[in-house]
């Protein structure tokens, strides 16, 4: 079953979310919320604003070697006007991770002296890492703990099973208590975590899904798309393109019918993969 279904199985699934983040802000100095630098807004979960409400917050861009750099900065810009440090990272690679460290230690300088200054010895910051499902948020732990499972013991007070990485005397991660999930009753929202793959596509028309895709991408993106695919004409319908796309590939079906279906795959695939080159599907 997709998680598209599930979400409308269980509508309890986010309140137990919201209550398991909000006991656990208590006790944490900063959120790091972790979303898709190609789709900035539909990786983000439509509630945490308000749920986090006041607490520290850092946004981690993330997959960034897979986004269009330009973008990436002006969404880092544009939190910057909001006071919201944003950083680009990859975190299969690592890229960007020693930034958060010394973002994180500036945002929260005052706390981290106010710890010293009370002598709480080893009291690093406290930072609940939070993002939507396929964000990235187990390789961004797994690689800030540096492979070791660095836990530290559970902390009174807090749900069981609550996990805890030291990943220096100054800083510790808290894994998100519970699931927080996309705004799924946002058909675009939908699609867009569809073409990055975050979800799965089975239930979507493959083809309807990059027709969309088309969409933004000869718009944005009409020198990857000619060349990866070779000359295209964009002055058609994206069905149209999709088309010319299937041909150039010589995908062909009996009688020399066009496999659009195939080409569909295709393009999505390539998508994914960052075959086409590197893209943000959302701006500013
Ligand atoms: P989650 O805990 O938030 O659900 O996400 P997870 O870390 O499992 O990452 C989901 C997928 O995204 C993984 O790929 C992971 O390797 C990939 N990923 C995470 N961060 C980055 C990044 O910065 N850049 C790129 N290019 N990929 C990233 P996968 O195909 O599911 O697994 P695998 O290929 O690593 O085996």
């Amino acid at each position: 079953m997709s998680q598209t279904q599930n979400i409308q199985w269980f509508p309890g699934h986010m309140a137990k979310t919201r209550r398991l983040i909000k006991e656990t802000l208590n006790i944490v100095d900063a959120v790091a919320e972790i979303v898709d630098a190609r789709i900035p807004l539909s990786s983000r979960n439509p509630e945490l604003h308000s749920i986090v409400a006041d607490k520290p917050r850092i946004i981690l861009l993330n997959k960034c070697d897979m986004a269009d750099q330009r973008v990436t900065n002006q969404w880092i810009e544009h939190y910057a006007k909001q006071n919201i440090p944003a950083i680009a990272v990859d975190c299969r690679t690592g890229r960007g991770l020693d930034k958060f460290k010394t973002v994180t230690k500036e945002t929260l300088a005052e706390k981290l002296e106010y710890y010293k200054s009370k002598g709480m010895v080893g009291r690093g910051l406290r930072t609940m890492v939070v993002g939507i499902p396929n964000v990235g948020k187990s390789s961004f732990i797994n690689k800030m703990a540096g492979g070791i499972k660095a836990k530290v013991e559970n902390r009174p007070g807090v749900t069981r099973g609550n996990q805890w990485f030291r990943i220096d005397k100054d800083l510790e991660l808290l894994d998100t208590p519970g699931v927080l999930w996309p705004k799924f009753d946002d058909q675009t929202v939908g699609e867009r975590l569809a073409f990055t793959g975050a979800v799965t596509d089975r239930i979507l028309d493959v083809e309807l899904l990059a027709v969309r895709l088309l969409e933004i991408l000869m718009q944005e993106y009409p020198e990857l798309l000619a060349a990866r695919y070779g000359d295209l004409d964009f002055g058609v319908e994206p069905y149209e393109l999709l088309h010319q796309i299937g041909k150039r590939r010589g995908f062909l079906q009996r009688g020399n019918v066009i496999d659009t279906e195939r080409a569909a795959n295709m393009l999505l695939e390539e998508y994914r993969n960052c075959k086409i080159g590197r893209i943000t599907l959302e701006r500013v």
